[in-house]
């Protein structure tokens, strides 16, 4: 049973297969408290730990302190004003201006499945998957509802929180805040682990040790962001890739988020995530209701390999939609850093011979093939083919590339407006803008205010439009700026802080219009690189652009931060031309085929350009993805060493579900003069079983691939790299 209520200690017990979670009503005052989140515990009664009879005591029996009870009592939601001085998950302003907020329970609901969240991208299962429990309490002070819901998805070893605000009151209440998640633990003794970035430098990971007070990682740009990520893991300070506990928390939001931690007065940790206040407030009318987005969770006691494997799993059975969640992903050539914007038909059409004799699947048409665009200075916004560029129209085009045997795609930037466009011409208000002051370009180009229903019938009924002119059979949805001056001729002053939000839901609403409109399309987001690789996107979009650094040296850290979180399957990875486009590095064409082989596997370059060597290699590397493709997508994935750590080599590994097979990628990053061959201990491979390493004589048990481990030999020269193949017999 996921979850189980005791009527007798008003206890909720939520069980996965290998974690508890557990939640009590206490005192008469019915207050929400945090019992336990951990290792799989059997018992039932475990509410002494929220210290209700210890100095300062309940306040229904002593109210002489209950502002310090407020301030320590480990709580399931946090409400401002009324004496927890920790930061609040709630804050309600009601119509005469106060703040202050308390829950109390109301009632509770226990079923199978879990419902959709209005609007937003959620997990989902069905009656035999998960189990959902919806606590609802009411605000003391503004009468307000709240109901805090949380799925159980015993299998994955996940639990899903998501809260909705009900305004079942006459008045008008002002939401200022409105976290999913609000998380108390006992103790401080924890590390933090984020993943931080840039452009071209996305989603490194940083481990630093939680302090006292407030610490944490949000975002302001209207999106996930290059800079900081919706995912934060509070793990035990010796905690290691297989030992040891880890709280994994990933917010299924691809807007401005905020995840912090608080090391408190006395020495308890309290973490928040949710949508970040800043930039928010929403309008409740009386009879309204706001629903928050969700935050997924997962602990494990056996490091922060299991936690990653945790989000694999419930990312790829339960958020994912697509068909191609469990097909093989085409291999797609992409024009971009081949051409750039300059491009005609002919020239597409003889990277797509060249590239369909070599195996590639398919032809990804980017920037540039609309409008007047012939440098990223304009036209965005002006979604008509450009026959100047494309002759005899995309029709002829795509049915070219068709009749080579290869499938057709095609990359939008839909949520943007070029200041020299005809669109801006005839619509300047549709940017987002405040009224009659500057506004600030960003690439040349500003933000449609998609959270206007108009702005988004016209734009998506552009892409609709193009996508039916031709056999279009994948899209890369692009999104190339950040927001700013944030001013929306629509909404009235008491709404401008919906803008960004409303931003978000305006772009899930044209993402679900577009996979129900074509169900067989294949849709890759993409951002600047890789700015809005978060769990809301996957919802939509099996596969994400990683990041626009396709160097394989670079790109090990960059695949392992995302890796934390995502399935291989999601990143969008290629195989592009050296010097590298965005480091001048030069690596072996295979090392750059073998990297990209961690995800879902593409050429960014010019076929017809590249050296005869490199060229000759693809068809080999072509029938290395068909190989290993389905072990990859479905596999699970062990960090075994990263070059960040080693200075000199990065090491991963794939093993079957089944445990049938493994697959090693080494890359020696750097040489080292006068050194041995490096041993390498497997990790995942069925321990009774015997494995023979493919290409070579060796058959040996799991159990001594995993604790006596393999030998590397030295390679030469740097950035060189080999794969293992490990078949059980
Ligand atoms: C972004 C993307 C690139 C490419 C360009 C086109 O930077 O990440 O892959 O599509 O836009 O302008």
């Amino acid at each position: 049973m996921g979850i189980t209520y005791f009527k007798n200690s008003k206890t909720f017990k939520l069980d996965t297969k290998k974690t508890t979670y557990m939640i009590a009503i206490v005192d008469k005052e019915q207050f929400i408290g945090h019992v336990y989140y951990g290792k799989r515990i059997e018992d039932e009664e475990m509410s002494y730990l929220l210290r209700i009879y210890e100095p300062p005591y309940v306040p229904t029996e002593n109210n002489r302190d209950r502002c310090s009870f407020y301030d320590t009592f480990p709580t399931e939601y946090s409400t401002h004003g009324i004496g927890d001085y920790r930061d609040s998950a709630l804050k309600l302003r009601s119509e005469d201006g106060h703040t202050a907020g308390r829950l109390q329970y109301v009632s509770h609901d226990i079923r199978k499945g879990k419902e959709g969240l209005k609007g937003l991208p959620a997990t989902f299962g069905d009656e035999s998957s998960c189990m959902t429990l919806c606590i609802t309490c009411e605000d003391v002070f503004t009468g307000v509802q709240v109901v805090l819901s949380y799925s159980v998805f015993e299998d994955e070893d996940v639990i899903t929180r998501d809260v909705k605000i009900i305004n079942n009151t006459d008045k008008t209440i002002m939401i200022e805040k409105a976290y999913s998640c609000c998380q108390d633990f006992d103790g401080v003794d924890y590390d933090l682990i984020t993943l931080h970035g840039s452009w071209a430098r996305e989603r490194h990971v940083q481990r630093s040790p939680l302090s006292l007070g407030k610490q944490g990682i949000n975002s302001v740009r209207g999106e996930s962001s290059h800079q900081e990520h919706p995912f934060m893991a509070l793990c035990a300070r010796e905690a290691t890739e297989d030992f040891g506990d880890v709280y994994g928390f990933s917010f299924v939001y691809s807007g401005n988020f905020n995840a912090q931690a608080e090391g408190t007065q006395f020495n308890c940790t309290r973490l928040l995530m949710g949508i970040n206040p800043e930039e928010f407030n929403w309008l409740l009318e009386s009879g309204e209701q706001f629903q928050t987005p969700e935050v997924v969770m997962t602990y494990s006691s056996e490091g922060i390999g299991q936690m990653t494997r945790n989000f694999h799993n419930i990312y790829r059975r339960h958020l994912i939609r697509s068909k191609y969640r469990d097909q093989k992903r085409p291999i797609l050539i992409n024009n971009w850093e081949a051409t750039y914007f300059d491009f005609n038909k002919d020239k597409l059409v003889s990277i797509a011979k060249q590239a369909s004799e070599l195996g590639i699947e398919m032809l990804v048409m980017d920037d540039g093939w609309f409008g007047n665009r012939f440098d990223d200075n304009r036209a965005l916004g002006d979604w008509f083919v450009n026959e100047d560029k494309i002759e005899g129209g995309l029709k002829s085009l795509v049915d070219e590339v068709n009749a080579l045997g290869m499938k057709f795609g095609i990359w939008f930037e839909p949520e943007m407006i070029s200041p020299e466009s005809k669109l801006y011409e005839e619509h300047p208000d549709w940017a987002i803008q405040i009224e009659g002051k500057p506004m600030t370009l960003s690439r040349n180009q500003y933000v449609l205010d998609i959270g206007r229903e108009e702005v988004r019938e016209y734009i998506y009924n552009r892409v609709k439009d193009i996508l039916t002119s031709a056999n279009i059979e994948y899209v890369k949805w692009d999104m190339n700026r950040q927001l700013t001056n944030l001013g929306s001729r629509v909404l009235d002053s008491k709404q401008m802080g919906e803008l960004s939000h409303r931003y978000v839901l305006g772009v899930y609403e044209m993402m679900e219009r577009l996979v129900t409109d074509f169900p067989d399309l294949l849709l890759e987001n993409c951002s600047g690189g890789g700015a809005r690789f978060d769990a809301g996107m996957l919802y939509y979009s099996p596969q994400i652009w990683c990041s626009d650094n396709t160097d394989a040296i670079e790109r090990l850290e960059i695949q392992r931060g995302t890796a934390m979180v995502y399935p291989l399957s999601t990143m969008g990875a290629h195989v592009s031309d050296c010097p590298n486009h965005a480091t001048g590095r030069v690596t072996p064409f295979k090392t750059r085929g073998h990297v990209a082989l961690a995800g879902t596997f593409g050429y960014e370059l010019d076929v017809t350009k590249i050296s005869k060597e490199d060229r000759d290699m693809i068809p080999e590397q072509v029938a290395m993805y068909h190989q290993y493709a389905r072990l990859i997508q479905s596999g699970d994935y062990y960090r075994i060493a990263n070059v960040a750590d080693t200075k000199y080599y990065d090491c991963y590994e794939i093993v079957a579900a089944d445990k049938s097979e493994a697959l090693v990628t080494y890359v020696n990053v750097m040489n080292l003069a006068n050194s041995h061959s490096r041993r390498i201990r497997l990790k995942g491979l069925q321990e009774d079983a015997l494995y023979a390493w493919e290409g070579t004589d060796l058959v040996m048990t799991g159990a001594a691939y995993m604790n006596a481990g393999i030998l590397i030999q030295q390679m030469w020269g740097d950035y060189q790299s080999t794969l293992i193949h490990l078949v059980r017999q």
